[in-house]
């Protein structure tokens, strides 16, 4: 059976998680390969809501062994907290697996985040502040601290002691307080350490060894296409690679296993935090989607910015991901327009582009071109024939099936079309 990867098309927030939650019963295994908890997937189930930043979204169901891979950057007080959170609600956590290579995110990365936005002044990326940025910066900088390295505490006191020595003389070159190890250490060593030991595995072992005896494994892609460090729009990402081929290397395991990749969009497109934004709406109607849509930031309760489905971005998503599949969300919340757009290309300096432009001040100056189309109204149950026909342009547009459509935030809520909407 084939490895399947989830990836958001947009800028995240696309509701990823309740498809991966539909696909996570027919897998045995659901993979986090990346991000951390400044993720936030929001489950509806039973009236029940659901928000999850670490744990992956297969958690909800028995039959699946829910795995943290390598590639994420996991705070381990928040992993804990949410953890109880799920097992007070009656869901048992006991066959989630964490990778003992995963980074740490560290209450030093949460006070690095807020310094670096702060430094940064206008030129601030408007992060989640949960340390991911400083954390993967470690990573990569080779000074993080890892998942086994809280195994042993002389061997957290050291790494933590290595990472913080070039940060504590920063921090008194800003007149800032630097961080005391000690604190640290006391911090995690004890009772958090103790308590995420039997979750700690190999993790590679694994995810491998389901593949090898024929399992399936979905991998679930964290933030989304345009929000990763090397194909986003940089500098306004986050700092690891959403896509899908990072599956790859975030869980440890061999390109060829990817053979299924589902883009999942939102019906329009919505962005928190700044950067370049072709499609965007600004008045009334970008109020009216956002209440509708509840499109406010579910860690941070920031509101997101609104703009009209942009199949150029979507091409470029499925190209970056090899995509096979796409899912729509959301159609509920556009109805009752009287008029949809679709941004079919862009228009730049009297060029019409089918695919967004290298260069990010070639992407500023870009304009949308506009199919317009009619509206549908809510009190249609189901999709209607304007919905449909919304539905298949995208499809038509963007060049990969529409599978699954999201018309309401509860599971059950999703109309599936297994060889794409029907022409
Ligand atoms: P960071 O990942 O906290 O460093 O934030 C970098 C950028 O990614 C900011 O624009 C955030 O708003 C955005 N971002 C990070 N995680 C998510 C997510 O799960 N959904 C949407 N945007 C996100």
């Amino acid at each position: 059976m084939p490895g399947c990867v989830a990836v958001g098309m947009q800028w995240g927030d696309e509701g990823k998680g309740r498809f991966v939650d539909v696909l996570a019963k027919e897998h045995s295994m659901v993979v986090r390969y990346q991000g951390g908890h400044n993720a936030g997937h929001t489950l509806v189930v039973d009236g029940e809501t659901f928000a999850l930043q670490l744990v992956p979204s297969g958690v909800l169901y028995e039959t699946v062994t829910p795995v943290i891979g390598n590639g994420v950057v996991v705070d381990p007080i928040v992993l804990l907290a949410e953890i109880d959170r799920l097992e007070r609600a009656g869901v048992s956590c006991a066959r989630l697996q964490l990778a003992a290579n995963a980074h740490l995110v560290l209450s030093y990365h949460q006070v690095l985040d807020a310094l670096s936005e702060e430094l940064k002044g206008e030129a601030a990326i408007g992060t989640t502040l949960r340390g991911i940025g400083p954390a993967y910066a470690d990573k990569a900088a080779r000074d993080g601290v890892r998942v086994q390295d809280l195994l042993d505490r002389d061997v957290f006191a050291d790494r933590v002691a290595h990472a913080l020595r070039q940060k504590n003389v920063m921090l008194r070159g800003l007149d800032r307080a630097p961080i005391d190890v000690d604190e640290i250490v006391e911090r995690y060593a004890g009772e958090v350490a103790e308590r995420l030991g039997p979750f700690v595995a190999d993790t590679v072992a694994t995810v491998n060894e389901a593949l090898e005896v024929g399992q399936s494994v979905l991998f679930e892609g964290a933030q989304a296409t345009f929000l990763d460090v090397d194909h986003g729009t940089y500098p306004y990402v986050t700092s690891s690679n959403p896509l899908a081929g990072a599956a790859s290397v975030g869980a440890g395991v061999g390109p060829r296993h990817l053979q299924r990749v589902i883009g999942i969009a939102k019906a329009y497109v919505t962005r928190v935090g700044a950067g370049p934004f072709v499609t965007e709406l600004q008045g009334e109607l970008a109020d009216h989607l956002v209440e509708v849509g509840q499109e406010f930031g579910t860690n941070t309760g920031r509101r997101r910015r609104v703009g009209w489905f942009d199949a150029v971005q979507a091409r470029q998503a499925v190209r970056l991901s090899s995509l096979t599949e796409m899912a729509v969300a959301k159609v509920d919340i556009l109805a009752d327009l009287d008029v949809v757009r679709i941004c079919t290309a862009y228009e730049l300096d009297g060029a019409r582009l089918r695919y967004p432009p290298a260069r990010t001040d070639q992407l500023e100056r870009a304009r949308p071109v506009w199919v317009d189309l009619p509206g549908w109204s809510s009190t249609t149950s189901g999709l209607d024939a304007n919905a449909l026909t919304y539905l298949r342009r995208i499809q038509d547009e963007v060049g990969v099936p529409v599978t699954f459509v999201g018309v309401g935030p509860s599971r059950g809520d999703e109309v599936r079309f297994d060889d794409g909407v029907p022409a």
